[in-house]
């Protein structure tokens, strides 16, 4: 290495006019242009059923029992509302965004051209958590769901490959053996993901539209039957740990502390059913594959996020209805209210929905990382030949699918994942309030741009955005803050070593 090269990388005033560097508005238009893009294919439809795709799983069909359970009661209907209205004021900062740099990129895109490229690095490096880490522990629960279903007709996965080898008890922070090799429904099922998303980005829009179809119906039979069989006197108490539940790095300042002293309450199950929402800003990572971007994009991250807040409300609402708080289970709380009300049958109907649901989730979310590292590696951030490589036929990322669904599969395997689903939700509350943040400032920097939507009542919805997401995020327990930081400084030192040196914009010329 020249003496000139290290000096520069030890130049602090060089690293940190470059780290600020942003990307202008302008080149974005006109990198869109460019023929090294992807099919636009999605209409107003499949943009939505896309985010219903990535939305209604996990969260709804699994978190939903620890949150009543453990953390805020029939007020868990509550918890829901909050982490929707959370979701609300996000969305309408990310509709904005999409509809004025419809790209792939999402987040990392907007951060790019608002706060510089090392904040755009880190939100990239970030949507990893939500995307990769969020697909891998949904991938988990995949398998979860698939045995709970072959048990109905008597079947089941030898114990050496039912599930991963090591397991994580949050309440005590000790890892141990399970006596399993690995997590084989997992692995198989992000394989075969992987498979349909290399095809082709219509294909996959169809396979989750068919999926979607059947998850809101089972969610809407759910609602339909379980609604006659509510009882309110299971509403009583209504929040019986409280209506708080904040902490800040593990010290809870508002509401009580739960067993082990993470905090309860609404505010903090809504931290927890936060998850259950993830998936509607993935719309987003779409943007460069839709029709109409400009108008559908909005229309269906604010259209995906709506049905699903309604639909959860009231699913809450009658399953914290049928069966008391204290009583619903956290492994399937969905299926067995059901069965505690007698109506055992509706058991594998909703076997079938999360089954169905939770592959859909699966879909949009392996979908939408590889569209992230694309991105990345159009500006640079990331190898270009490798991230950035097109199928001839297909016309999608499918090396980085490929890698994708890889990762995917060997963290479903092999991790205990429910070390990383808290992470997942940290990570993403983060990017939400960058979006929330670059909305502001590009309305300061840029007010002349063209904004086809236009998020109302602005500095209120971004500001609103960014306090409610600080507040979950100070929700979560303490550990996950120090868990983000090392994922981040991993990300910073691979910046340092890598994006800084090879970004485009040290290089126009190799724009594409
Ligand atoms: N929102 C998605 C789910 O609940 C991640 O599974």
């Amino acid at each position: 290495m020249q003496f000139l090269e290290i000096f520069s990388i030890i130049n602090p005033l060089s690293f940190l006019k470059n780290s600020f560097r942003k990307k202008p508005l302008s080149l974005l238009l006109e990198e869109m242009k460019s023929e090294h893009r992807l099919n636009r294919v999605l209409g107003p439809v499949a943009l939505t059923s896309l985010g219903v795709g990535a939305i209604i799983g996990t969260g709804i069909f699994v978190l939903i029992g620890v949150a009543a359970h453990d953390k805020a009661g029939p007020a868990v209907t509550l918890s829901f509302a909050v982490a929707g209205l959370a979701c609300i004021f996000a969305a309408l900062c990310y509709a904005e965004f999409a509809s004025m740099v419809p790209v792939a990129g999402s987040a990392y895109t907007y951060a790019y051209a608002t706060l510089g490229e090392l904040f755009a690095w880190i939100i990239g490096w970030d949507l990893i958590l939500e995307y990769g880490v969020a697909s891998a522990t949904v991938a988990h629960g995949w398998s979860k769901y698939f045995q709970d279903f072959i048990g109905i007709f008597g079947l089941g996965v030898p114990k050496l490959f039912s599930t991963a080898p090591l397991d994580f008890d949050p309440t005590t922070g000790t890892m141990s053996l399970t006596g399993a090799w690995l997590d084989l429904p997992a692995v198989v099922i992000a394989l075969c993901v992987t498979m349909v998303l290399v095809k082709g980005i219509r294909e996959s829009a169809r396979f989750n539209a068919t999926m979607v179809i059947i998850k809101v119906a089972v969610v809407l039979l759910v609602i339909g039957l379980g609604a006659m069989y509510v009882n309110p006197a299971n509403w009583k108490p209504f929040a019986p740990f409280g209506y708080s539940g904040l902490s800040i790095f593990g010290h809870t300042i508002l509401g009580q502390a739960g067993s082990g002293g993470a905090p309860v309450g609404v505010l903090a199950g809504a931290a927890m059913i936060f998850f259950a929402y993830i998936g509607f800003d993935s719309i987003s990572t779409h943007a460069e594959e839709a029709r109409n971007p400009q108008r559908d994009i909005p229309l269906a991250i604010i259209s995906s996020l709506v049905i699903c807040t309604v639909l959860y409300i009231a699913v809450a609402t009658v399953i914290t209805g049928m069966v008391p708080y204290s009583q619903i289970t956290i492994d399937a709380p969905v299926s067995n209210a059901f069965s505690q009300v007698g109506i055992g049958w509706a058991h594998l109907i909703i076997a079938v929905g999360a089954i169905t649901g939770i592959t859909s989730v699966l879909l949009v979310m392996m979908l939408s990382q590889p569209r992230i590292f694309l991105a990345m590696a159009r500006d640079g951030l990331l190898p270009k030949s490798f991230f950035g490589d097109i199928h001839p036929t297909f016309r999608t990322p499918w090396k980085s699918t490929i890698l994708t669904g890889l990762f995917v599969a060997l963290l479903g395997a092999l991790l205990p994942l429910r070390l990383l689903a808290e992470l997942v939700n940290i990570g993403t509350l983060f990017a939400f309030v960058v979006v929330c943040a670059a909305v502001l400032i590009m309305r300061i920097k840029h007010p002349e741009a063209e904004r086809p939507f236009r998020a109302p009542f602005v500095p209120f919805v971004p500001l609103a955005g960014i306090l409610t997401c600080l507040m979950l995020m100070f929700s979560l327990p303490a550990e996950n803050w120090i868990r983000l930081l090392v994922w981040l400084v991993i990300g910073f030192i691979i910046y340092f070593f890598y994006g800084r040196k090879h970004s485009v914009l040290n290089n126009p010329h190799h724009i594409t």
